[in-house]
C-alpha cells in the first residue's frame, strides 16, 4: 500500500475522504506508530464498506430478477447522495435499481431509506466503477436502464465556490492538494475554472450514459454552470458524440411546493442517435412502436414543468417556513427520538410531509448546542435580519473578539458600550452569514455549508440554529426519511440534496415524455 502525504491529507491511493481529518493538519511527518494506527483504522473502514457493498450486490441481483415481472421504468442514480433525487423518481413510480456515491455515510442513509434499491459505495473516478467493468464484475448481464439520473459535483461552477476560491487564491491560502499538485497553475491559467478537475466528474456520468444507452438522462447541477457557455457547449458536444441531444433549464424549487428558494440547473438528454429508439426498450416497459418517418421532429422537445404543473401535490401558492416547521415545538429534550410537539398548526404541507409517518416520533430533531454568546447575539436579530443588521457596536466587538465565548466578558462588553460577537470578522465579507429565517416567507437556499455551521439558518423565533429535521422539511424530505451517521453528515446530505418534491414533479413530466416518445 502506498503512503504519501499532502498537507493535511494522507492518501492510500483511494478513499481519500477517510483521511481528510483535522488531526493531521500541518503534520509534516507522522510516526510509524501513528501510521500503523491510521492504516488499521483504514483497513477496518474498508472492510465495513466492502461488507456493505457485498450486501448491496446481493440485493441488486435479486432486484434484477424481480424486474422480469415489472412494468416500471428503471433508473440508475449516480452521485446519489442521500437520495433526494431518487426519492422523487421512486414516488413517480420509477424503479431506482442502482445508486452510487463515494460517501459512505450518504450510502448508509440511502440504504436505510430505499429498501428496494441497491446503493454502492464507490468512487466513480476509480476504474472499478467503470460501467463496463462493474457490470462484468458483478455479472449483471444486459441490465436494462431506461434513465440515468444524477448530480455530478462541479463545485467550481458554484457561485459561492467561485468567489471563495478566488479569495483563497488572492490570499495565498488556496491549499487544495488536488489542485495545487495537479497540472494546473490556478494563478496563471486563465481558464482555471474550465480546467478545474472537480468539474469533469460529469464525464463519468457520460460514461454511464454511453454504456447503458438510456432513453433519457437527467443531470442536475448548480445554476452557475449555465453562465459558462463554453461548458454547456462542451457538455452538448460530449453528449452529442454519444448520441444524445440536450435541453437545459434552471428551475426554482419554490415553484414546486418546496418552502425554499433554490435554483438548480437541469440538463435533460434524449437519445437521438437515429436508431430505433423505442426498440432499445425491453418488453417490460410499454410495448414500443417503431419510430418512423419524420426525423426532423425527433428528438421531441421536453416541456419543463412550471408552477402550474398538474403534478404539484399541493394547490397552495408559496409554501412558507411557518407552513414547513411551524408545528414543531421548542426543543427541550435530547436524544435521537423525540415526541412530536404540535402547537396546533398543521398546514397542508405538514400533512403531506407527515403522511407516511407511522409512529408519533420525530427523527433528527436534536439541535446544535447554542453557546451563550450566540444566544445573546441572536436576540438582536429580527426575522430576516442579517449580520450587517446587528448594531454596529456589536459587530465591532465581535470582529475583534471572535475568540471570546465567555458570557461574563460579553456581558461586561455589553454593559460597557459594546455588544457584538460574530465569529465572522469583517461584516463586509460575511454580511449575510448570520441570518434569521422569516416565518411567512420561504427559506433561502439550504446549502451544504450548513454542515459546518447553521448561522444562516437561525430559527425565526427561537435563539438557536435549525436542526436537521427542520432543514430536511425546508428541503421537502418527508418525516419518515431518516438521516443516518453523524449530525454533521446529516446536515451535509440534506444541504446537498435535490428537494424530493421538485424531483417528483420533474419525474412525472419525464414519465409522460417517455410515454410520448415510445408512441412516436
Ligand atoms: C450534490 S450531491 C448529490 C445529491 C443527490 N442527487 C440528492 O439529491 O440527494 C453530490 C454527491 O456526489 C458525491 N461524489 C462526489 N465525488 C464523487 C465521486 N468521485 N464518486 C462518487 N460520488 C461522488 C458526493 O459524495 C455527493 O453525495
Amino acid at each position: 500500500m502506498n503512503r504519501f502525504k499532502w498537507n493535511n491529507h494522507i492518501y492510500f491511493g483511494d478513499d481519500s475522504n477517510y483521511f481528510k481529518k483535522k488531526k493531521f493538519k500541518n503534520q509534516e511527518i507522522i510516526s510509524e506508530q501513528t501510521f500503523k494506527r491510521v492504516q488499521t483504522n483504514y483497513l477496518r473502514y474498508r472492510e465495513k464498506i466492502d461488507d456493505f457493498n457485498r450486501k448491496q450486490v446481493t440485493k441488486l441481483r435479486k432486484k434484477i430478477i424481480s424486474l422480469r415481472n415489472s412494468t416500471k421504468k428503471t433508473v440508475i442514480d449516480l452521485f446519489c447522495g442521500c437520495g433526494g433525487l431518487s426519492l422523487g423518481f421512486e414516488r413517480a413510480e420509477f424503479d431506482v435499481i442502482l445508486a452510487i456515491d463515494n460517501d459512505f455515510s450518504a450510502c448508509q442513509t440511502y440504504a436505510f431509506n430505499f429498501k428496494n434499491s441497491a446503493v454502492l459505495c464507490l468512487d466513480l473516478t476509480n476504474p472499478e466503477a467503470n460501467p463496463a467493468f462493474l457490470t462484468e464484475e458483478l455479472n449483471l448481464g444486459n441490465l436494462n436502464v431506461d434513465l440515468v439520473i444524477g448530480s455530478p459535483p462541479c463545485q467550481g461552477f458554484s457561485l459561492i465556490a467561485r468567489s471563495k476560491i478566488r479569495s483563497l487564491i488572492e490570499n495565498n491560502i488556496w491549499d487544495d492538494p488536488e489542485l495545487i499538485n495537479g497540472d494546473i497553475n490556478y494563478k496563471k491559467d486563465r481558464n482555471w475554472l474550465y480546467n478545474d478537475p472537480r468539474n469533469i466528474l460529469y464525464k463519468k456520468f457520460l460514461n454511464y450514459v454511453n454504456f447503458f444507452k438510456p432513453l433519457i438522462f437527467l443531470m442536475e447541477n448548480v445554476p452557475g454552470m449555465k453562465s459558462y457557455n463554453k461548458i454547456i457547449q462542451q457538455i452538448r458536444l460530449d453528449f452529442e458524440d454519444v448520441g444524445y441531444s440536450i435541453q437545459e433549464k434552471i428551475l426554482n424549487s419554490v415553484d414546486f411546493n418546496v418552502p425554499q428558494k433554490r435554483k438548480r440547473l437541469f440538463i435533460i438528454g434524449v437519445d437521438c442517435n437515429g436508431k430505433e429508439v423505442a426498440s432499445i426498450r425491453n418488453n417490460h416497459i410499454l410495448q414500443p412502436q417503431k419510430r418512423s418517418g419524420n426525423k426532423s421532429s425527433y428528438p421531441p422537445i421536453f416541456k419543463y414543468p412550471n408552477k402550474t404543473s398538474k403534478y404539484r401535490l399541493l394547490n397552495e401558492g408559496i409554501i412558507t417556513v411557518r407552513d414547513a416547521i411551524g408545528d414543531l415545538n421548542q426543543i427541550t429534550l435530547s436524544g435521537e427520538k423525540l415526541a412530536y410537539y404540535i402547537k396546533g398548526i398543521k398546514s397542508e404541507y405538514v400533512k403531506l410531509i407527515r403522511r407516511n409517518l407511522k409512529e408519533k416520533k420525530l427523527f433528527n430533531f436534536v439541535p446544535r448546542k447554542t453557546v451563550e454568546r450566540d444566544k445573546k447575539i441572536f436576540q438582536f436579530l429580527k426575522e430576516g435580519d442579517k449580520y450587517k443588521n446587528l448594531p454596529k457596536l456589536i459587530r465591532n466587538f465581535y470582529s475583534q473578539q471572535s475568540h471570546i465565548k465567555d458570557n461574563e466578558i460579553l456581558d461586561n462588553f455589553i454593559d460597557e458600550t459594546i455588544t457584538e460577537c460574530m465569529p465572522y470578522g469583517d461584516g463586509k465579507k460575511f454580511g449575510d452569514k448570520l441570518k434569521r429565517l422569516i416565518w411567512d416567507q420561504p427559506s433561502w437556499t439550504v446549502v451544504a455549508h450548513i454542515h459546518k455551521d447553521g448561522y444562516m439558518y437561525i430559527h425565526p423565533e427561537q435563539d438557536r440554529t435549525i436542526c436537521v429535521r427542520e432543514a430536511a422539511r425546508l428541503q421537502s424530505f418527508p418525516d419518515d426519511f431518516v438521516f443516518k451517521s453523524s449530525r454533521t453528515n446529516q446536515f451535509k446530505h440534506v444541504g446537498n440534496a435535490v428537494p424530493p418534491l421538485m424531483s417528483q414533479v420533474l419525474a412525472y413530466h419525464l414519465l409522460d415524455f417517455i410515454k410520448d416518445i415510445l408512441k412516436l
